[in-house]
């Protein structure tokens, strides 16, 4: 099949990639002409692991083109993905434009039947938006369907390559065979695809994000308590999720959520409920814990300088909002680095990965480091906010060499307590009782 994905980013990137790679030619177009330029070029814009090797195989293949121009694009395709950004307006709403933007030039530029595939993560209601927008601007039949999507960043190509689930809201028999048969490599092996309606489908993505959200919180405020009575989180954790009506995963306390998709699409679900005169309460609790979960080690690393930062070195070791990415949209560490450096804190980074788009944002005001051994030189204190794997088994004594103070305050709880105290460290966690070397 020939399909055209508008917007290249996470989603839309490896959305290509992957149909490509299911035997589709698929036009992916954006318009950032110097990303476009790039991908031509072979150069993937974005980290994901197990990314390139892919997409340069079905450029090569000739399955996978680029262009800044919708219109060609879309005279080659039968079927166009949306996969533009919604980021959340002033009042917390799902900012439309960009999809009902190019839903107006689909409108105007198609000139047969185009099934139009909502990607994008949209509030209840706006497939019927884009049909109107569509509709107002031509008379041939088209039909609009939401396909959300629900692949992690860091995990992008696994998840794209093997859904737990396809979600297909439409009421059109022709645009519902058409999904079903783009799906077909997936369901043939198991794969459920679950048609349902435009808004079922809209909210089910809301609601599968807004629940892990509720369920990470959960237990960053269980974590929270525990210090407060001298429990152990791990304990708790590994007690709770061993019941299979509860599970093992999104039980790891830390410094609160991030990312592209949690925080705002919790925002835009609690807005949307405004807008229907419907109060989400669990889900503005949730924002609340949230907010101060993330910066909840910066009142420690005070106390533990007794209230005085100026001009403390503060090694930080990772950047991303999460491990496996580049993406730093709402990460946790910016809040602490923001709130550090406000009190006179000097800092120190070290994240290769997510560098980049930091120094864009910061610039100069922090400094980075080539290695995670190089940001501790001469360091007070070292604050973990990312959980990059290389952290996991770090060399204590080569840091405690390195650093000033051998202090560390870990947002990711990286270690077991009895590692950080046989190495001597001062060592304050989340959930856990303190390491008071
Ligand atoms: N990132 C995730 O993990 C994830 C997961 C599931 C769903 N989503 C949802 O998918 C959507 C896209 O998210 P993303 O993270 O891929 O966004 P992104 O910001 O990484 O990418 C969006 C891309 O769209 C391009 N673009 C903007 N306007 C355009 C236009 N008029 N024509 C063509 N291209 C245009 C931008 O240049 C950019 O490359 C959002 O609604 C998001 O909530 C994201």
């Amino acid at each position: 099949m020939n399909i055209t994905i508008v917007g290249t980013g996470y989603v839309g990137l490896v959305t290509g990639t992957t149909l490509a790679e299911l035997g589709n030619s698929v036009y992916c177009v954006d318009i950032d002409e110097k990303k476009v330029e790039g991908m031509k070029n072979g150069i993937v814009p974005i980290y994901e692991p197990n990314l390139e090797e892919m997409f340069l195989r079905n450029i090569q293949s000739e399955r996978l083109f680029f262009t800044t121009d919708l219109k060609e694009a879309l005279d080659k395709s039968e079927v166009i993905y949306l996969a533009l950004p919604t980021p959340p307006g002033e009042d917390g709403s799902a900012d439309l434009s960009y999809v009902l933007k190019v839903a107006h030039d689909i409108g105007e530029m198609m000139t047969e039947y185009k099934v139009i595939v909502n990607k994008s993560t949209v509030p209840v209601g706006t497939a019927d938006k884009v049909r109107k927008v569509i509709a107002s601007k031509t008379k041939i039949p088209f039909d609009v369907v939401s396909n959300p999507e629900f692949l992690r960043e860091g995990f992008a190509v696994e998840d794209s390559m093997n859904p737990a689930r396809v979600v297909v809201g439409s009421s059109s028999e022709t645009a519902k065979d058409i999904m079903a048969k783009i799906y077909q490599p997936f369901t043939n092996t198991g794969v459920p695809i679950i048609f349902m309606d435009e808004k079922s489908s809209e909210l089910t993505k809301y609601a599968s994000n807004s629940f892990l959200a509720v369920k990470i919180t959960f237990m960053n405020e269980i974590a929270n308590y525990c210090e407060k009575v001298g429990a152990d989180v791990d304990k708790v954790r590994l007690g709770m999720g061993s019941d299979d009506r509860i599970g093992h995963r999104f039980l790891f306390p830390g410094i609160g959520y991030g990312g592209s998709c949690f925080p705002k699409d919790v925002k835009a679900l609690i807005k949307s409920g405004k807008d229907d005169d419907f109060d989400f309460q669990i889900l503005q609790a949730t924002e609340k814990v949230n907010i101060a979960q993330k910066v909840i080690l910066v009142s420690e690393i005070e106390k533990y300088f007794k209230g005085d930062l100026e001009g403390k070195k503060i090694a930080v070791w990772g950047l991303a909002f999460k491990a496996n990415t580049d993406d730093i949209r709402e990460a946790s560490s910016l809040d602490n680095i923001a709130l550090l450096t406000a009190k006179g804190a000097k800092i120190t980074a070290y994240d290769l990965i997510a560098e980049e788009n930091v120094k864009k944002l910061l610039g100069d005001k922090i400094k980075y480091a080539n290695t995670m051994y190089d940001a501790l030189e001469g360091a007070d204190a070292l604050f973990i906010a990312t959980e990059w794997p290389e952290f996991k088994n770090p060399n204590f004594d080569l840091m405690a060499k390195k650093m000033k103070n051998k202090v560390i305050f870990d947002g990711r709880n990286m270690f077991p307590l009895e590692v950080a105290d046989q190495n001597g460290f001062y060592y304050k966690s989340i959930g856990r009782k303190t390491i008071l070397n």
